[in-house]
């Protein structure tokens, strides 16, 4: 804690470096520890999710999401908001009967309006839409697809029913534009508002799609740059991860633009445990955390969840921070270090 505000002095902004908490997780203890001496910010791992916090259409239900929150502040942390709209973890009633016309005009924005205002102007951040572009290469995309092409070739949408239909109804942006509009319209004015994926941060086709939806936002939802931002998950291995100066180069294009890049969800699996591994986990820890310390509009940093044991990864892949006993594990040092030598 006091090196992240060693951190934040020397960066001329506070650095939000953070994990995942939800208020039925076990271990209470070992949580209060963290989240009040090694992180300073917090995300629910669930509990804001679109099935957790409008489980009836039109009822929000943010009794978790708002606990997380009081959690955060209760041990002088900030919290971040995850997420208003995805394609998974959604409420029983969405698919079905509902039109594209419907989510587009009603249920999107009175889902994006009740969460956003529910939680507050300190939330900041939000993942206003989550993983709405398509799998890069592996499904035959190229750099020069349009913003609409990049989410069109989502393979989550036909069966996931996230645009409200059995089949691939993703006709235009509309339903990312209602959202950006109505989080902008409900959002604190500091509040960043972000469009968050997995597998982008490099030079790849997939980056490329995030960064043509984020200019369609701009351009076609009216949201400043100044208040967008992409979040790169980063559920990574020690075989698959993208370098620190591919992510550099990524954060530069987003600050040139004025827009705000952040870490959300990075988490490093192993191929098998071992120490020679570790060490490997370690430094890739430490170069993706290098590459936002040193990246002008790079301070939000969340590793996704506390520890092994609790993974969604599974204890095998030991891809967080702390061991199954709650022991800081290599990458829990290099962390320190690199927040230490940065400060
Ligand atoms: C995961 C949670 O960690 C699990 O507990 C849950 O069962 C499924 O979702 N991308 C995201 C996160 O944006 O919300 C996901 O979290 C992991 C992948």
């Amino acid at each position: 804690r006091s090196t992240l505000q060693d951190v934040a002095t020397r960066k001329g902004q506070p650095f939000l470096f953070g994990s995942t908490y939800d208020t039925y997780d076990a271990d209470a203890s070992f949580s209060q520890n963290v989240f009040s001496t090694f992180f300073n910010h917090v995300v629910a791992e669930n509990g804001c999710k679109w099935d957790a916090t409008e489980p009836t259409r039109g009822t929000a239900d943010l009794t978790e999401c708002l606990a997380v929150q009081s959690y955060a502040t209760k041990n002088g942390a900030t919290f971040r908001g995850h997420n208003t709209f995805w394609h998974s973890q959604t409420p029983t009633w969405l698919p079905g009967s509902i039109t594209a016309s419907d989510l587009v005009n009603n249920v999107i924005p009175q889902h994006v309006q009740q969460t956003i205002q529910g939680l507050g102007s300190s939330v900041t951040s939000w993942d206003v839409v989550n993983e709405i572009v398509g799998d890069g290469v592996s499904n035959g995309m190229s750099i020069a697809q349009s913003a609409l092409q990049c989410v069109q070739n989502k393979k989550d949408w036909p069966t996931q029913t996230a645009d409200g239909s059995n089949t691939a109804l993703v006709t235009d942006l509309s339903f990312v534009h209602a959202a950006f509009t109505t989080a902008l319209k409900y959002a604190g004015s500091t509040t960043r508002l972000a469009i968050n994926d997995y597998n982008t941060g490099g030079s790849d086709a997939k980056t490329a799609c995030v960064l043509a939806v984020l200019a369609d936002i701009n351009a076609n939802a009216a949201i400043p740059y100044n208040r967008l931002a992409v979040g790169f998950q980063s559920h990574i291995s020690t075989t698959s991860f993208i370098s620190k100066s591919a992510l550099s180069a990524t954060f530069a294009k987003l600050a040139a633009l004025g827009a705000t890049a952040m870490i959300t969800e990075l988490d490093i699996s192993l191929p098998s445990a071992s120490s020679g591994y570790e060490r490997l986990q370690a430094a890739i820890w430490g170069d993706y955390l290098d590459a936002c310390l040193y990246a002008s509009n790079c301070n939000e940093f969340i590793n996704w969840d506390t520890r092994d044991d609790v993974s969604w990864l599974g204890t095998a892949q030991a891809g967080t921070l702390f061991d199954s006993s709650g022991n800081p594990k290599l990458a829990a040092f290099e962390v320190q270090a690199r927040l230490q030598r940065y400060a």
